[in-house]
């Protein structure tokens, strides 16, 4: 099978963690960096938190700091949801590796100029660093084959009314991803909220016995606090691992295609991700939005992908 060459860029942040996780596990996916952005928490704490993921993981790959803060506004970070680590909860090992000299945008510059075949992107926090490689790098968008983005909500927000969290901490990165002529996927709120894990199934990953699942587990544990306090939510919404599984599993997934811009000037709905639903505007889509998602077919997906860590027999 002729693997994806991908690169991870996110916020760690709990489900984050839980999407490379996935990531590492799949056959299909062949990871060649990870990039910190600031978001969950700062860039110094998310940088700390992807290294030790990778180090659970054995995920042994080049790991660069991506910038410091949003384009425009201070960062945000959300402790109410990941706590003040960004990753709270189980106790993680400390890494085994440090950060490579370069920046994310660089490293990320390197990889793919370099790279025989284009490379597909997997933003799971704000856009930052994405937005910063076009800017710096017009020049390779030709060689992303597609960027497949956890952020936005066509019908509402959770960070704002109208704003998902990672669009409403950089609205102008974000901005200029979604019109940078790159095929997107967008795994938005719409779909990510129905991507919920029930605490049953956290049991049946604990089961499994290994480092790994008894860590992820954990991670629900802390994560599932935030999201109970949610109206309606039977379990925890891993929002971030959709964006893998939409890559690995499509099948399991409606999709609908749409014009979609983000907004950058609006007291009330900054940072929204404004989806044409019914094609008014008459302009061409520039954005694949899953839609919907088999859940029970997603939760086997993430059990599975936790069990290749290894089980431990009582
Ligand atoms: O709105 C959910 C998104 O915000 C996820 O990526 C989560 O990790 C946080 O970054
Ligand atoms: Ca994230």
């Amino acid at each position: 099978m002729k693997r994806i060459p991908v690169i991870l860029d996110g916020d760690p942040g709990h489900d984050d963690a839980i999407a490379w996780v996935l990531a590492n596990a799949s056959p299909m996916l062949d990871i060649k960096a990870v990039t910190s952005c600031c978001g969950n928490q700062t860039m110094e704490k998310t940088t700390y938190n992807a290294l030790r993921i990778c180090t659970l993981i054995g995920l042994n790959v080049p790991v660069a700091k991506g910038r410091v803060k949003p384009f425009l506004k201070p960062p945000m970070v959300a402790p109410n949801v990941h706590g003040q680590s960004g990753l709270d909860g189980p106790k993680l090992p400390e890494p085994a590796f440090d950060v490579v000299p370069e920046d994310a945008v660089t490293l990320m510059a390197r990889i793919i100029e370099e790279s025989d075949e284009p490379i597909t992107l997997v933003p799971t926090g704000p856009l930052t660093n994405i937005a910063a490689l076009f800017m710096a790098h017009p020049e390779l968008k030709k060689k992303i084959s597609h960027i497949y983005l956890m952020g936005g909500g066509i019908h509402h927000g959770n960070w704002a009314p109208a704003a998902e969290f990672n669009i409403q901490v950089d609205p102008e990165a974000a901005a200029y991803v979604f019109a940078a002529g790159v095929p997107i996927t967008m795994a938005g709120l719409d779909v990510t909220e129905k991507a919920q894990i029930y605490p049953e199934e956290f049991e049946i990953i604990r089961g499994l016995g290994s480092k790994v699942a008894t860590t992820v587990a954990e991670w629900f544990d802390f994560f599932f606090q935030y999201h109970k306090s949610l109206n309606g939510y039977k379990g925890a919404a891993v929002h971030d691992a959709v964006a893998i599984v939409a890559m690995t599993n499509p099948e399991i997934f409606e999709v609908k295609d749409m014009y979609v811009e983000v907004e950058t000037d609006s007291e009330y709905c900054n940072g929204a991700t404004i989806g044409d639903v019914h094609g008014v505007l008459g302009k061409k889509p520039n954005v694949h939005v899953l839609w919907n998602l088999d859940r029970d077919a997603f939760a086997k997906i993430l059990i599975d992908a936790v069990r290749t860590y290894g089980e431990v027999s009582e």
